[in-house]
Formats: C-alpha cells, sequence, structure tokens
C-alpha cells in the first residue's frame, strides 16, 4: 500500500523536523539551523544538524540525513508506513485504513483487544506491586538489589495471593471469558473455574520492540517450582520473534548489543549502564531472533550462563547470528555464574572489563572443540586437528581465513604449514560448508562507495540550488536536467526544475519522493553539503565551472553513445559544443541572494 504524495506531503509539512527531532535529540539554534549530537553515531561535538527552512537534517559526521520521516526510519527503525503511521497520529492526520480483507480485519481487531488485555494486566500488576498487598514482592524486589527507579522503567509488577484478582479486575472492565481465555493470563478449569495463571509471583512484563505488552514472565519469590512462569504463546505473543528487553536496548546508541539468558540478568545490567542488553524469551535463540538483532546491529555480545547447558546453548546460537551477519563475540564470566551475580559480587567496572575481553566466537568455538578432545592421545590431538581445518575452510575470504590458520596455529601450537595444507586438501575434496552469509554483510558496505568527479559536480550544483533557489531561474536557458548524467540526481534536477515552475522548491519534499532510506540519505546529503566559498566572485566563476563541465560531460557521454553512421546527430552535438565553449567566455552574472 502506498499512500498518494498529496498526504505524504501533508503529514510532512504538518509534522515540523525540529519538534519531532527534538523529541530524540537536544537541539541548540546556531544561525538558521539547529546542532546537536548525532543519534546515529558516537561523537562529543555537534555535527548534527537540523535546518527548519529546508525541513531535512545532517549529520557532517556521519553523513545520515533526510526528511522528518527519514528520520523516523533511522532512528526508531520504523519502515516508511510505521513512520508515516507515527507522524500522522502525532498531527491527528486520519490516514486512510489499509484495504483488509473481513478476515484480516477481524483479525487484526482481536490482536489490538489482546494487546489492551495485556496492558491492563500490565497495569494491575504495577499497582499491587506499590501496593500494601504488594509488600512482599518489593521487599523481593529489592533484596535483589533493584532500584525503584529501574523497577519502573521494566514495568516490575506483582501478582498476589489471591488467585482471580486479574480475572475479576478484567471481567469488570468488560471482557468476555473467551477473549480471557485467548490471552493466556488465565486457567480454566471445568470444575474448578477461571483462574490467574500467575499468582504469589513477582512479574517481569515482556514488550515487543516498540513497547507494547505482549506476555508476560512471573518468578516465584524463594525457590518454588517452577521459578519462572511465562506466557503461553498467543496471536500477539511469539517467542521465537521477541527479545526481551530490545524495547529499551535498540535506542542505547552503543556499539553493540548485548544477549544473556534471564530477565534478571537483562534489569541487572540495564541498571548498571549496560543498557544495550537483551535476552531471549525462555527459549534458546532463534535464527529470527538473530535477524531481529541485526536490524538494530552488527556486532552482538554473548553472557550464557557458564555451565554446560550455557555452553551448549552459546554453540548453537552462534553460526545462528553468524548466519543473519552479526560479528559476535562470547563473554566469560568464571567464576561467577550469570551477569547478575557478577555485577553484584564484583561491580560495574570488573563487568566492562570483561566484556572488553570477550572472546572472538570462532576462536571460542575451537576452544571449546578442543576441550572435547585427549590432546595427550596422538588419536585425540589428530581428531582436534582435522576438525579445526575443517572449520577453517567455511571461511570463504582468504585474508580473513589466513588470519584465523594464524591465531589458532599461535593458541594451540599446531604448525600454519600444516593446517593450511590439510585446508588445502579438504578443499580440493569440496566438503567446504561456506560462511557465505559473512560476505554477503561485507558487499552490503561496499555499496557506500565514493561519488566520481563528474558526480561531484553534479551533486554541488544541487546544493547550490537549494541553498539558493533563486539562482535556478537564472540558469534555466543554459542548464536542464538533462544534463545530470548521474540517474539519481537527474531525478533530482528533475523534481527541483518542476517545482521551479510551480514557484516552491522544499527539499524534503525530493527526499519523500524517494521511499527507499538509502536513496534518502543521499538526497539529504546531496541538500545538505557544506559550501564554503569565500567570496561572490569565486561563487561566479564556481558557477559558470559546474554549468560547463555538466554541459561538456553530457556531451561526452552523448558523442560517446552515438552510433557511428549518425552524421547529423554528430553534427548537432559539435553545434553544442561550440555554443558551450561560447557560454564560458559569456557566462552571465548571476544573482546570488540566500
Ligand atoms: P534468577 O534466579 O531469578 O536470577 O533467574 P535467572 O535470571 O538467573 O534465570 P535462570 O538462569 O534460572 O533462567 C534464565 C531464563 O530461563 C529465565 O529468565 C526464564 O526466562 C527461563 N526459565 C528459568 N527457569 C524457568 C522455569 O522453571 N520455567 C520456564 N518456563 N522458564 C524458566
Ligand atoms: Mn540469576
Amino acid at each position: 500500500m502506498r499512500y498518494s504524495d498529496e498526504l505524504v506531503e501533508e503529514v510532512r509539512t504538518r509534522s515540523n523536523i525540529v519538534d519531532v527531532v527534538s523529541q530524540y535529540v537536544k537541539l541548540q539554534r546556531r544561525g538558521s539551523n539547529y546542532f546537536g549530537l548525532c543519534p546515529f553515531h558516537n561523537e562529543k561535538s555537534p555535527s548534527f544538524s537540523v535546518s527548519p527552512g529546508k525541513q531535512i537534517y545532517y549529520c557532517f559526521g556521519c553523513g545520515a540525513g533526510g526528511s522528518v520521516i527519514t528520520f523516523l526510519m533511522q532512528y526508531e527503525n520504523y519502515t516508511f508506513q510505521e513512520a508515516m503511521k507515527t507522524l500522522a497520529d502525532r498531527a491527528g492526520i486520519q490516514l486512510p485504513e489499509i484495504e483488509y480483507s473481513r478476515e484480516a480485519k477481524a483479525e487484526a481487531d482481536r490482536k489490538a483487544v489482546l494487546l489492551e488485555i495485556n496492558k491492563k494486566a500490565a497495569r494491575f500488576y504495577y499497582a499491587q506491586l506499590r501496593s500494601p498487598q504488594g509488600e512482599q514482592g518489593m521487599h523481593y524486589l529489592k533484596g535483589r538489589g533493584l532500584s525503584s527507579e529501574i523497577m519502573q522503567k521494566f514495568g516490575l509488577g506483582y501478582a498476589g495471593k489471591y488467585n482471580t484478582s486479574l480475572y475479576q479486575y478484567l471481567k469488570k472492565e468488560g471482557y468476555n471469558d473467551e477473549l480471557l481465555k485467548e490471552s493466556g493470563l488465565f486457567s480454566m478449569d471445568e470444575r474448578r473455574g477461571v483462574s490467574d495463571k500467575f499468582w504469589n509471583r513477582v512479574m517481569f512484563p515482556i514488550m515487543d520492540a516498540n513497547s507494547r505488552v505482549i506476555g508476560f514472565g512471573g518468578r516465584v519469590m524463594g525457590d518454588g517450582k517452577p521459578k519462572y512462569l511465562n506466557s503461553p504463546e498467543t496471536r500477539i505473543f511469539d517467542k521465537s520473534r521477541n527479545l526481551y528487553g530490545l524495547n529499551i536496548a535498540r535506542s542505547s546508541r552503543k556499539k553493540n548489543l548485548i544477549i544473556c539468558e534471564g530477565y534478571m540478568d537483562v534489569i541487572s545490567m540495564h541498571q548498571a549502564g549496560f543498557n544495550n542488553a537483551v535476552a531471549s524469551l525462555g527459549t534458546a535463540l532463534t535464527s529470527q531472533q538473530a535477524s531481529l538483532l541485526k536490524r538494530y546491529t552488527d556486532d552482538v555480545l554473548i553472557i550464557y550462563d557458564m555451565d554446560g547447558a550455557g555452553v551448549r546453548a552459546a554453540l548453537r546460537a552462534i553460526p545462528m547470528l553468524r548466519t543473519a551477519g552479526l560479528r559476535t563475540k562470547v563473554v566469560d564470566l568464571k567464576p561467577h555464574k550469570d551477569p547478575d551475580e557478577f555485577i553484584q559480587a564484583l561491580g560495574r567496572e570488573a563487568f566492562e572489563e570483561r566484556l572488553e575481553k570477550a572472546e572472538n566466537s570462532f576462536l571460542f568455538e575451537i576452544r571449546m572443540l578442543y576441550e572435547e578432545y585427549d590432546m595427550s592421545d596422538p588419536q585425540g590431538k589428530t581428531d582436534f586437528f582435522h576438525k579445526t581445518a575443517e572449520r577453517l575452510l567455511r571461511f570463504e575470504d582468504e585474508i580473513e581465513r589466513n588470519s584465523y590458520v594464524e591465531s589458532v596455529s599461535r593458541i594451540y601450537g599446531i604448525s600454519q604449514e600444516m593446517l593450511q595444507q590439510q585446508i588445502r586438501k579438504l578443499a580440493m575434496k569440496g566438503t567446504a560448508v561456506s560462511y557465505q552469509e559473512q560476505r554477503e554483510d561485507r558487499t552490503s558496505k561496499r555499496k557506500r562507495e565514493k561519488v566520481s568527479g563528474a558526480d561531484q559536480a553534479q551533486k554541488l550544483m544541487l546544493t547550490w540550488i537549494s541553498n539558493y533557489p533563486g539562482i535556478l531561474s537564472q540558469l534555466k536557458p543554459y542548464l536542464k536536467p538533462e544534463h545530470f548524467s548521474n540517474p539519481l540526481y537527474r531525478e533530482v534536477a528533475e523534481l527541483l526544475f518542476s517545482q521551479l515552475e510551480k514557484g516552491e522548491i522544499s527539499p524534503a519534499r525530493i527526499i519523500d519522493h524517494f521511499e527507499d532510506g538509502e536513496t534518502q540519505t543521499e538526497v539529504a546529503g546531496v541538500f545538505h553539503a557544506r559550501l564554503e566559498l569565500e567570496n561572490p566572485e569565486a561563487m561566479q566563476k564556481a558557477l559558470r565551472d559546474v554549468v560547463c563541465s555538466l554541459r561538456e560531460s553530457s556531451i561526452n557521454t552523448r558523442i560517446a553513445e552515438m552510433p557511428v553512421n549518425d552524421l547529423a546527430g554528430l553534427q548537432k552535438l559539435v553545434q553544442e559544443k561550440k555554443e558551450l565553449e561560447q557560454l564560458r567566455f559569456q557566462f552571465p552574472v548571476i544573482e546570488i541572494n540566500t
């Protein structure tokens, strides 16, 4: 479903970019623009600018940029539609309903009601924890070292001693049994009737990345069984596609995300300032969760329990993370069991040190392999050696593989020569299972290639036009969109020229013409490139040079593409070239006013 250009325009013009960005970034006015610390990379002095005139933002440090819509797409990881929806809601604009089939509509309604029930339950538990009846729960959580602030941040609650409190409350709110049953918060028994699933437990609401409550984990206070009780999967709660704490960690702006096993671990880490921690939901990490992580980061630290089960879980998670294109390291907490216990015992600095010392996940895998074999036995040694070579072969990139060969040979005292030989032998047998996904990751980075000189001139021209719209009408006799050879720049030029016809230049509108985030950022860069021209004469000369060079390369391109027998066409181009030489000598004085 695509919204019309008019609607996008309306939402944008009613969403002042300065107001919207200010909700996320502290901005200060400087001249006609606003500046702040860039939320898209770490920096100490502000290079992130927002232009109220152009209604766009741009970071001179990392090149992030776009319209108010792009901002939400980048910051919140929203799709274009999600960003539109958020801004429309904020501005009180009704977006047209997406055309649903009857069943799809019913399904959407049902999900909405289930979300509402979960939200009400979360509020109910939250209030109970803070009431006299919640004293025991409060005592327990305080005893585990949690501050009121962190309890509030994670919306912690308490399910009291009576096993029908929530049921009675939600009945009063008007929900029928069938819906309540579907919410997963109740047990239905033929004989005993309906009762709350959770009681006498401290409650951890589980939220999706957009902070909507989709389920709960409840921990028994003390040593009862089961220790944790989790909501069953429902229409809105898919354990394999969500991560505990992601709603907060996603905007932590740290260089990586930490994945651990427990709710308490996440909360402890956040309280100690590691607000980039998330956990899976009482199950092993899934490939969907790995992809979810990849939406927010390229680097993951695994902190699993330091026991056999934890190591096995890490060994299962690593290939999954690798396949999702994530670089992974494993944190060692010995002699402590989990992050919560470690932080309680040794504090945040010591924890930070362990994060810094995290082990490369491949070397971790090899080290675990090493522990499986009896190295005092020649057979054990040989088997370890073969298995290691097999693993190394999975790296397709030779440089990468060689650097691992070097590390492994150094750590385990195996000769590099022998390892390489064994790898070659295996390669010839064709047993390689490649880490193909890692390569894909690298090529996508390479896409951000540098612009060529000709592109540079075109970009500069567009920047000038957007900064000094007045020059466009004066340049019009000499410059046309088709003189821009770069397809993207040509499209931008066409939009600029047609806006000029209508008498109004709006860079933000042009950015939103492109729905793809990467393209939007590139276009924003065009409109926001810094201009450093000391005086009007230099500007005149630069304008002439750029117009002429655009036209010259446009002519050259057409000559190169022309069929050799098209004499008439060639003559026309020669004529054009003559005109261009003339223009070079008699370039009009362009009036530049800002
Ligand atoms: P604390 O003892 O409260 O510190 O728990 P923990 O965070 O150290 O949890 P543990 O390592 O025992 O378990 C990690 C995660 O596994 C928990 O956060 C739960 O999601 C899940 N889990 C633990 N015990 C149970 C259980 O008895 N049943 C279920 N379904 N899940 C559990
Ligand atoms: Mn624990």
